[in-house]
């Protein structure tokens, strides 16, 4: 689908994947919305990249907030792509150091931000594209954001990996359901990607983190990730598909 053809919402483009994402969109001329937390600097990310790039304050969990934040897109032009990349990490045990059960509350969050959130934002987006009539044999398209934590998950990562494991398995559903619509939807699954989550830890733990992958043997860059999410809005065979983008790096268990 030629990305020019409507509008765009990136969800958490106020930071790392989803930024690097909306960049490459708004210089391509793509109407763009970025949605993120109301305490993100989606605001003055948005201003930032100029294009009459949109910020709708939103978490990806809230109904109401996701269906105004792609009703803003299609003011804008008809939407046709999404980008969701939101998402939060999360560290627990199945039982904590006194030896109780880890704590359901919390993997239920995580679980919510990422598993939930990604539906919600899919649905919401989806139920848009599919009142449009399509360009070209194509609706729209909608790229999702897993983790290799999907497949190697580290201790720790239980929520995070459920949740990602989760995306990974509602892709091919979700494909086949919109495949009468004529929207596609493949997942990327990023390895270790030098964003403001990593930005966080010594330079030396991110030094060696990058040092974990084969070739090329470093993070990624948030702008591969942008590449790869408008090369599978182009390409019309790509669907039902999670693409790992890692430099062919396996986790460890910890
Ligand atoms: N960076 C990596 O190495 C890596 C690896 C694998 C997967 N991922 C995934 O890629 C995606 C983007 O990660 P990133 O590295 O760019 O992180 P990031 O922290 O730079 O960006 C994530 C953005 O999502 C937003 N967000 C978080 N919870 C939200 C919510 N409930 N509603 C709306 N927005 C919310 C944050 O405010 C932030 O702006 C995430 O889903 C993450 O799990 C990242």
């Amino acid at each position: 689908m030629d990305v020019t053809a409507g509008s765009a919402v990136v969800t958490g483009g106020a930071s790392g994947l989803g930024l690097a994402t909306a960049r490459r969109l708004v210089e391509k001329g793509v109407p763009t919305v970025l949605v993120d937390l109301p305490t993100s600097a989606g605001a003055d990310v948005a201003a930032g990249l100029g294009g009459g790039t949109r910020f709708a304050a939103a978490d990806v969990t809230d109904p109401d907030a996701v269906a105004a934040a792609v009703a803003a897109a299609d003011e804008l032009a008809p939407l046709r792509t999404l980008v969701h990349c939101a998402g939060r990490g999360g560290a627990m045990r199945v039982v904590d150091k006194e030896g109780r059960p880890g704590s359901l509350e919390f993997y239920e969050s995580i679980v919510r931000v990422n598993l939930i959130g990604t539906f919600n934002v899919l649905s919401q987006a989806a139920a848009r594209m599919a009142a449009h009539e399509p360009v070209e044999g194509e609706r729209g398209v909608c790229v999702l954001t897993a983790s290799v934590a999907a497949w190697e998950g580290q201790i720790g990562q239980l929520p995070y990996a459920s949740a990602k494991a989760g995306i990974v398995g509602l892709t091919l559903v979700a494909a086949r359901d919109l495949a009468s619509k004529l929207i596609r939807v493949v997942t990327i699954a990023p390895g270790t990607f030098d964003t403001p989550i990593l930005a966080r830890l010594p330079e030396n733990v991110r030094e060696s983190l990058g040092q974990m992958v084969p070739h090329p043997r470093r993070l990624g860059v948030p702008d591969e990730f942008a590449r790869l999410a408008l090369a599978v809005v182009d390409n019309p065979m790509l669907n039902g598909e999670t693409i790992r983008l890692d430099g062919a790096i396996r986790m460890q268990p910890k």
